[in-house]
């Protein structure tokens, strides 16, 4: 239910808009308090009158509404009123406004100065989609904290068939809904999680690493913490703050120190997230000096294994623990993830690829698949927040199965 919810639904002009007034009718039907804000384009497809009657609430078009007596709908006080604003359809020509900060009509004004969280389903012919500029525009909005949902494929007005549709209303409800959701989910649930990289040390002043920057696994926790838990965040060296009232960050730098501090506190988890990428090797000896360069001569190092702390939590999981593994592969993607998934006695495997681009290392956006015993789902393209948010509705959702 939307009960009390205050909705600004912005809509452009595509031929999808015929679908937004579904969409305001069930919202409305919700209980949600809905506001149309339509762009001049649109009315050619959609008529205010519709609107504003499936909606209950005037529609709004222009800053200084003709007849209103020099009255201006304040695009300000409508971001501050909104709990959420959702754009749908979305169209390219809205969408390259928005990513460059344009505020010449009133929906892409309400946009630059909204402080609600903003939700976007983009509709377009299939080439429009797929060209790289769509795609800078839209991760430039998803980098900005936009919720994207991503266009889906089928027959498009142009005649063609091909990834470009918007998506049906009742999707778009259900990801205001989950949006909208009482931040409770994970009240009282403790959930632990890995991030970022291990350095193993070779002297003072070298170390073994590699490119996690923590991204991922804070975005985790952040998740984590909206939805109510008690979050303990073990985290290697990063530049990422988070600060909560309910986060315990426990900083490490070296695998065996990871390890130490997850075998401290695991047993009393309810869910476990293992982002990390934690170093499986680390030098045997590590000078107490820094290791001099000695002319024609190249040092061999010599490496031991660090413990696999997934694998230790994962032999010694109680059945009532939730166990999240990540595996970041470059070949052979989802059969080397199912080793993983059977091997370290997971629950489910969140598998990216080197090969995706936008996914893995230091970016914004990550492409993932969640794979458990029983099913493989694979996600599009999103910010790493919004993978976060998709990894707690898919453990929600086993959780509520099992
Ligand atoms: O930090 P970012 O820049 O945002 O990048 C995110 C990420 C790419 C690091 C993240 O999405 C990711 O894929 N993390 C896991 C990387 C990894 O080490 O994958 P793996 O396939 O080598 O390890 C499998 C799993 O075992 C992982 O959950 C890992 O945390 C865990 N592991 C691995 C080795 C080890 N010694 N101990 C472990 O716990």
């Amino acid at each position: 239910m939307l009960d009390g919810k205050n909705i600004l639904l912005g809509i452009t002009g595509g031929i999808a808009a015929y679908k937004s007034i579904f969409l305001t009718r069930e919202l409305a039907k919700l209980g949600a308090d809905v506001k149309v804000i339509i762009t001049p384009d649109a009315e050619q497809f959609v008529t205010p009158v519709t609107l504003a009657t499936l909606s209950g609430n005037p529609v709004l078009s222009s800053f200084v509404p003709e007849g209103a007596g020099g009255l201006w709908n304040n695009h300000v006080e409508l971001g501050k009123w909104a709990d959420l604003m959702v754009i749908a359809p979305l169209t390219a020509n809205t969408l390259s406004k928005l990513a460059s900060g344009q505020s010449n009509n009133l929906l892409v004004a309400t946009y630059l100065s909204a402080t609600c969280p903003v939700m976007v389903a983009p509709a377009m012919d299939l080439d429009m989609y797929a060209h790289p500029t769509t795609h800078e525009n839209l991760d430039k909005l998803r980098h900005h904290g936009v919720e994207v949902l991503e266009a889906a494929e089928g027959s498009l007005a142009s005649g063609l068939s091909g990834k470009g549709r918007m998506q049906e209303p009742e999707e778009i409800i259900e990801a205001i809904r989950h949006h909208l959701a009482p931040t409770e989910q994970l009240k009282d649930k403790r959930v632990l999680i890995t991030a970022g990289p291990t350095h193993e040390p070779l002297d003072p002043v070298r170390f073994i690493g590699n490119r996690s920057s923590g991204k991922m696994g804070f975005a985790i926790a952040k998740q984590a913490l909206r939805l109510g838990a008690e979050v303990t965040l073990v985290a290697g060296p990063v530049n990422a703050e988070l600060d909560h009232p309910r986060l315990n960050r426990m900083d490490v730098k070296t695998a065996e120190e990871m390890m130490a501090a997850v075998a401290h506190c695991y047993g009393e988890q309810d869910i476990l997230v293992f982002a990390a990428a934690v170093a499986d090797y680390r030098p045997k000896d590590v000078s107490n000096q820094k290791i001099k360069k000695t002319p024609g001569d190249a040092p061999v190092i010599e490496l031991v294994q660090n413990p696999d702390i997934l694998k230790f939590v994962g032999q010694h999981k109680k059945p009532d623990q939730f166990l999240v593994g990540f595996a970041l592969e470059t070949d052979q993607e989802v059969q080397n993830a199912r080793k993983k998934l059977d091997n370290k006695n997971l629950d489910m495997i969140v598998l990216n690829s080197l090969n995706d681009a936008g996914a893995g290392f230091e970016f914004d956006t990550n492409k993932v698949t969640f794979i458990t015993s029983k099913d493989v789902v694979e996600i599009p393209l999103k910010s790493k927040d919004e993978v976060a948010v998709d990894i707690f509705r898919q453990i929600l959702k086993l959780h509520a199965e099992s």
